[in-house]
């Protein structure tokens, strides 16, 4: 069977609302801190916040935050099972600086572009076709990537 152009545009007009192509314009939201990656690392702190480790601690085991447990094991007592999908985390700062780490954690896709760990503050417009509740929104707030940092570099 063959389409002529006119009947190929009406179906791509009749598919749009399946397949997301009219949801591409997603906003940044106001208060999103932009950061730049330099030789595999991300100096700044995002929003140059200070993080806070005990708070970081808690985002990390908080399956609606970080959720990664899921995926890591962490040093934290009292936790049954943890996921295997990603290596284990202790020890991780004596190997990564905290530039290296937060590069990680904001985006890690800046390093393995194949990953599949979420990219906790990627820019929102280039997560793909996002539900509804969580367009134009990071998975965590700039202060919460900082504080997951600031526990992190704890684990030496
Ligand atoms: C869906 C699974 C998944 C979740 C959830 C996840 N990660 Fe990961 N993470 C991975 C995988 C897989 C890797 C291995 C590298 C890669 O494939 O990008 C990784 C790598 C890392 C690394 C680098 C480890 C190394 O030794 O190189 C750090 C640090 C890290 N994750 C921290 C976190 C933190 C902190 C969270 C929660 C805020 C988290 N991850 C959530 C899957 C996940």
């Amino acid at each position: 069977m063959s389409l002529r152009a006119g009947q190929f545009i009406l179906l791509l007009v009749a598919l749009a609302p399946v397949t997301g192509m009219t949801e591409n314009a997603v906003a940044l939201p106001d208060n999103y801190c932009s950061w730049e990656v330099k030789d595999y690392a991300i100096e700044e702190p995002l929003c140059g916040l200070d993080g806070d480790a005990l708070r970081g601690k808690q985002i990390v085991s908080d399956s609606n935050l970080g959720n990664c447990l899921a995926c890591h094991q962490l040093p934290i007592p009292g936790i049954e099972a943890y996921g295997t999908i990603g290596p284990p985390l202790q020890g991780i700062a004596s190997r990564y600086t905290e530039a290296q780490i937060r590069v990680r954690i904001v985006d890690t896709r800046n390093i393995n572009p194949m990953s599949i760990m979420p990219g906790f503050y990627r820019d929102p417009r280039l997560i793909n076709r996002p539900g509804k509740p969580y367009r134009g929104k990071t998975f965590l707030t700039a202060q919460q990537v900082e504080d997951v940092i600031a526990y992190l570099v704890t684990l030496k």
